[in-house]
C-alpha cells in the first residue's frame, strides 16, 4: 500500500550553485520503503526574476515511475491554487532525461520551452574580421547605444523566456538590469555594437564568461534590428563573438538557443558550433495548479 508523506524543509537551506529555496519534500513510500521523492520550493526559473514555484531533485527507485508521478502530483497540489509550477529537465545533469520528461507529461505539464546547447571550440581556425560591419565594444563607447538597439531587437524575439520576461517589464529597464549583471567589468570588452560601414545601426552581440567556468564563454544575447534582418548579419556577429572569445582566452563557447528560434538555430549551425558535442539540452515544463 503506497502513501505520500510531506516533509517540511527549511527554505534557508539553499545548496551551492542552486537557487531553489525548498518548502517541502514529497516522499512516496510502499510498506515503509521509499519509492520516489521530489522537492517543491521556489527558484529563479527566469534569470533575475522573482522566484517561481518549482520542482527539483526528482528521484525514484528502480521500477518506481508510477511513484514518481504520485510524488510530482502531490507536490503540484501543494501549490497555491492558480499558481504556475515549473519543472526543469537538463540532459547535462540527468542522463535519464527521457523518463523525467515522461513523468512531467504524464502529470499534465506542458513544454514551456526547449533549448539547445551549441558548443564552438577554438581550434585555431581562421577568424577573419567581419567584412561589412563596424564593431565597437561597450568598454569603449559605453552602454547608451546598446540600450536602444537591444530593446528594439528583443521586442520581436523568438526566445520564449526572453519574450515572457520582456512582457513583464519596460524593455529599457530590463535591458539595464540585464547589463548590470552580464556586461560589468571585463565582460564590457566583449559586448559589441554593430553598424554598417556607412554607420547605419545593425545590432549587437554580448559574450561573457560562463558561470563557474573560466575557460568557457557564452553568447548571452545577440540581435539584429528588425529592418536589417535577412541579410546574414547574424553570421558576422557570431564571427565577431568568436574573435572576442579568442581574445579573452576562452577555449570554447557554449551558447543556449530556443529550438523555436529557427533563424538563430540555423545561424549557430552555420557558425561551426555543434549541438552534439556537449550534452546540454534543456526542457522547461510548466503547469498551473487547478484554481
Ligand atoms: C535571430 C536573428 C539574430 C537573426 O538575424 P538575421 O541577420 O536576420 O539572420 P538571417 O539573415 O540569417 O535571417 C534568417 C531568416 O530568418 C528570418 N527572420 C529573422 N528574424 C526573424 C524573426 N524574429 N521572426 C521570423 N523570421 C525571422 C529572416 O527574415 C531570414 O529569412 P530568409 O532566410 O527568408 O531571408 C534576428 O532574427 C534577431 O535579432 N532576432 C531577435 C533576437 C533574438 O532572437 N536573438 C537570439 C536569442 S538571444
Amino acid at each position: 500500500m503506497s502513501e505520500v508523506r510531506r516533509v517540511v524543509l527549511d527554505p534557508s537551506q539553499v545548496r551551492p550553485g542552486s537557487t531553489l529555496r525548498p518548502i517541502a519534500r514529497f516522499v512516496v513510500e510502499r510498506d515503509g520503503v521509499e519509492q520516489a521523492s521530489v522537492v517543491f520550493g521556489r527558484a529563479e526559473i527566469f534569470e533575475r526574476e522573482p522566484t517561481e514555484y518549482a520542482l527539483a531533485r526528482l528521484r525514484w527507485a528502480e521500477g518506481g515511475l508510477e511513484a514518481a508521478r504520485a510524488a510530482v502530483t502531490a507536490a503540484v497540489e501543494s501549490a497555491p491554487s492558480g499558481a504556475a509550477v515549473y519543472l526543469p529537465v537538463n540532459a547535462a545533469v540527468s542522463p535519464d532525461h527521457a523518463a523525467r520528461r515522461e513523468v512531467a507529461e504524464a502529470c499534465g505539464f506542458r513544454l514551456f520551452q526547449e533549448k539547445e546547447g551549441f558548443w564552438w571550440a577554438d581550434t585555431g581556425q581562421p577568424l577573419p574580421e567581419p567584412a561589412s560591419l563596424r564593431l565597437e565594444p561597450m568598454s569603449r563607447i559605453g552602454r547608451a547605444a546598446f540600450i536602444d538597439v537591444i530593446g528594439r531587437c528583443l521586442t520581436q524575439t523568438l526566445d520564449r523566456t526572453d519574450s515572457l520576461v520582456l512582457a513583464r517589464h519596460r524593455p529599457q529597464q530590463w535591458v539595464n538590469t540585464f547589463l548590470d549583471h552580464h556586461a560589468a567589468a571585463a565582460e564590457a570588452q566583449s559586448w559589441l555594437y554593430a553598424e554598417t560601414t556607412s554607420k547605419v545601426p545593425v545590432g549587437f552581440v554580448g559574450l561573457a564568461q560562463r558561470d563557474g567556468d573560466p575557460a568557457v564563454g557564452t553568447i548571452v544575447l545577440i540581435g539584429v534590428l528588425p529592418e536589417q534582418r535577412g541579410h546574414g548579419y547574424v553570421d558576422q556577429l557570431l564571427l565577431a563573438a568568436y574573435r572576442a572569445a579568442r581574445m579573452r582566452g576562452f577555449a570554447a563557447v557554449l551558447s543556449l538557443v530556443d529550438v523555436d528560434n529557427h533563424p538563430m538555430m540555423a545561424a549557430m549551425c552555420r557558425s561551426g558550433a555543434d549541438a552534439n558535442v556537449y550534452p546540454w539540452h534543456k526542457w522547461l515544463y510548466a503547469t498551473t495548479r487547478d484554481a
